[in-house]
């Protein structure tokens, strides 16, 4: 396949992927009570639903500006294995099955650095770095201007993956 069109592709899905990790952590916070180590989790979990917003909102901005787009219907394809876990999270977490706090915070661990090694690290990171042979789709100075946005949501991964430590070791010390 024409790098181009990866490149394209991978953009699309890497901004449905930050747009679903957010509404899965909306309708997750949604359903929590209201303890104190309840509330704690719904603002941090919040807090990462608004953040993944912004990144996909970045992802839109950026790839529609630079036409570097292209839709695609199944983005397991596009993606792999972090697309389908979180996809199936989503589904059973929208069903209203109860899911333990705990286990959705370790599940959103392994999702947080999913989307920021698997995906941004090894994966988009890479692709943009390739600038000769992208070049009919994108200029170098282009390129690396989307490579250090995806730097730094990368950075942000990261946080997002400690933030919910936290959580998880506060649930582990109150029981
Ligand atoms: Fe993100
Ligand atoms: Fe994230």
């Amino acid at each position: 396949m024409d790098p181009c069109q990866i490149v394209k592709r991978k953009l699309y899905c890497s901004y449905r992927l930050e747009h679903l990790v957010a509404k899965l952590l909306l309708t997750y916070a949604e359903k929590l009570k209201d303890s104190p180590k309840e509330r704690e989790a719904r603002a941090i979990l919040a807090a990462i639903a608004i953040e993944s917003s912004k990144h996909a909102e970045l992802i839109d901005m950026i790839a529609r500006l630079y036409n570097l787009y292209e839709e695609v219907d199944d983005c397991s394809q596009v993606i792999g294995m972090p697309w389908l876990v979180l996809q199936e999270f989503f589904e059973e977490v929208s069903s209203g099955r109860h899911i333990d706090l705990k286990k959705f915070i370790e599940k959103q661990i392994w999702l947080e650095n999913a989307v920021g090694e698997e995906t941004y690290h090894k994966l988009l990171l890479p692709l943009l770095s390739l600038k000769e042979e992208l070049r009919n789709c994108a200029d170098p100075s282009t390129l690396s201007s989307i490579e250090l946005l995806f730097k730094k949501i990368a950075l942000y991964e990261k946080w997002h993956e400690e933030m919910l430590k936290k959580i998880d070791g506060a649930i582990a010390t109150s029981i």
